[in-house]
């Protein structure tokens, strides 16, 4: 079979009016600062790359010297095509403007450039999330024209630098895959009109943060882990990798629930991941996929967003799955 680049598959859009030419160049900008990000992390330790930059980001974490690397790759990338209007990251405080000297375009971009930063120093997957979004007309690009909801977003999707590297897009018309291709330094159509699978017998959670959990979300898991003898009369499996590329990845390939629930900790921080960076551009390819995804009470593309660094609690993944899980925070479970 002749093989599809992306090029060719985003040219194609383009034509069938789907696109327009600036969100063409703007997914194959993020595209190609993906493959550099690729091959750095690829590189590890012979490009000195791995351990702590010494600096923290806004959400007083730890920057890894590749979070910082791949955060100034997709900036340098997106900063001169014409395309944007200004662009935000999980590891800058505020968003960035486009410079002066370049034109201006409609769209703004919003991205997580390196999740699953623990995992660096340990050889294990990492990736790149990315939101595509509108600017308002005669709207300054500042923080408020960012927040919109999910259901907005024109655009959504991922990077997963792993035993391979695919990079997973969402237009709002199906999910397709596409792996690079080492050698012609290309990525390549790999996967069609993915869809998950509306059932499932696979979780992924952190556990050790159970005792912190809310009732509802401690009911749940334990009748997964109650297993054949239990209430739902069959034996679950778990998963948890620690970089929500990856275990999103997997669910896309062969279905799962993923749940990040907020907990008792922090009243004030609902669940740990970024609303506009993290879980709205999984929601959308989720969505697209046929899974669903949800906060625990609702849809998380229908949340209007207060903050650029807001967090939300994620459950998403196979549909019957997710809506199972949600019932019980909305005590409509039986
Ligand atoms: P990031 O590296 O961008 O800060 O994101 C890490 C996130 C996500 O990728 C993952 O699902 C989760 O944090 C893991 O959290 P725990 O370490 O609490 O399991
Ligand atoms: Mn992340
Ligand atoms: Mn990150």
């Amino acid at each position: 079979m002749k093989s599809i680049s992306m090029t060719q598959y985003l040219l194609e859009e383009q034509r069938a009016g789907r696109i327009n030419a600036d969100l063409r160049l703007l997914i194959e900008v993020v595209a190609r600062a993906c493959k550099r990000i690729s091959i750095a992390t690829a590189k590890g330790a012979l490009g000195g790359v791995l351990g702590s930059a010494g600096t923290e980001n806004v959400q007083g974490e730890t920057q890894k010297k590749l979070d910082v690397l791949s955060n100034e790759i997709l900036l340098e990338a997106n900063a001169w095509g014409g395309h944007l209007a200004a662009l935000a990251s999980e590891e800058m405080d505020d968003p960035h403007p486009i410079p002066d000297r370049y034109p201006k375009g409609e769209y703004l971009l919003v991205f997580d450039p390196l999740d699953g930063s623990s995992n660096i120093d340990v050889n294990i997957s990492v990736g790149t999330i990315f939101s595509v979004l509108r600017c308002p007309e005669d709207v300054k690009p500042d923080e408020k024209a960012f927040l919109q909801p999910g259901t907005q977003q024109v655009a959504a999707g991922y990077a997963i630098y792993g035993s391979s590297t695919v990079f997973v897009l969402t237009l709002g018309d199906g999910v397709y895959a596409f792996t690079l291709d080492r050698e012609q330094g290309s990525f390549v159509l790999t996967g069609l009109r993915l869809r998950i699978p509306e059932e499932t017998a696979e979780f992924a959670i952190n556990m050790s943060n159970q005792r912190h959990w809310e009732a509802p979300m401690q009911r749940y898991i334990d009748e997964l882990l109650a297993g054949k003898t239990g209430p739902r009369a069959r034996d679950f499996n778990m998963r948890w990798v620690a970089s929500m590329v990856a275990d999103v990845h997997r669910i896309l390939t062969r279905g799962g629930i993923f749940i990040y629930p907020r907990d008792q900790r922090d009243p004030d921080k609902p669940g740990k991941l970024r609303l506009m960076y993290e879980a709205n551009p999984m929601s959308m390819i989720i969505e697209q996929a046929g899974g669903a995804s949800t906060d625990g009470h609702r849809r998380i593309m229908e949340i209007q967003p207060q903050k650029l660094h807001q967090r939300v609690a994620v459950f998403l993944g196979s549909k019957n799955e997710v809506e199972r899980a949600t019932a019980f925070h909305d005590g409509t479970a039986a």
